[in-house]
């Protein structure tokens, strides 16, 4: 049994996000997304919502025979990886600039739980320019974000800016 953790902000879930979550079936018989209580930032949705949201659109996922569960954490993200007894992290890279925070972030969660591997998965080359903070700003300024983001998200945006 191969429990993977998929941590985030997902504020909110995009299509790249899905496709990461896809990717890591083939791998894990079960993934934990993990959705960020972050006291310091001011989301866009609320952590609740989040969950929300992402419970709705992975009803829809290709999931194979992998459980996925959303879940909202706080603290430190090793210690929630062994509460839940999680064999990995998985994460996306986009870009090279991608990499050099999450190099530091693995190799930081290494040093604090050696046990714990982590999974660096690439997204389609669709979704390689595709972020939460990006698809927020481009909607705020009243650019389409079809097929970046589900379109219950979309949705829920419109709902929130009207
Ligand atoms: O989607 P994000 O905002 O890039 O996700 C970042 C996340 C949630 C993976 C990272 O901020 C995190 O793990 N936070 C939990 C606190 C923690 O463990 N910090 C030390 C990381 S080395």
């Amino acid at each position: 049994m191969r429990r993977a953790i998929y941590p985030g902000s997902f504020d909110p879930v995009t299509n790249g996000h899905l496709d990461i979550i896809q990717r890591g079936c083939k791998l894990f018989d079960e993934i934990i997304i993990a959705v960020l209580v972050n006291p310091d930032k001011t989301p866009f949705f609320s952590v609740e919502e989040r969950c929300e949201m992402l419970t709705e659109v992975l009803k829809e996922l290709d999931r194979g025979d992998c459980t996925l569960t959303v879940e909202s954490f706080a603290g430190l993200l090793v210690q929630y990886a062994a509460d839940r007894q999680a064999h990995a992290i998985v994460r996306g890279i986009r870009a090279i600039s991608d990499y050099e925070y999450e190099l530091q972030m693995a190799l930081m969660n290494r040093r604090l739980q050696p046990r714990l591997e982590t999974v660096f998965m690439m997204p389609a080359e669709e979704y390689s320019y595709v972020s939460s903070r990006l698809v927020k700003e481009v909607f705020q300024l009243g650019a389409p974000i079809k097929d970046l983001v589900p379109a219950l998200v979309e949705q829920r945006m419109r709902e929130k800016s009207s």
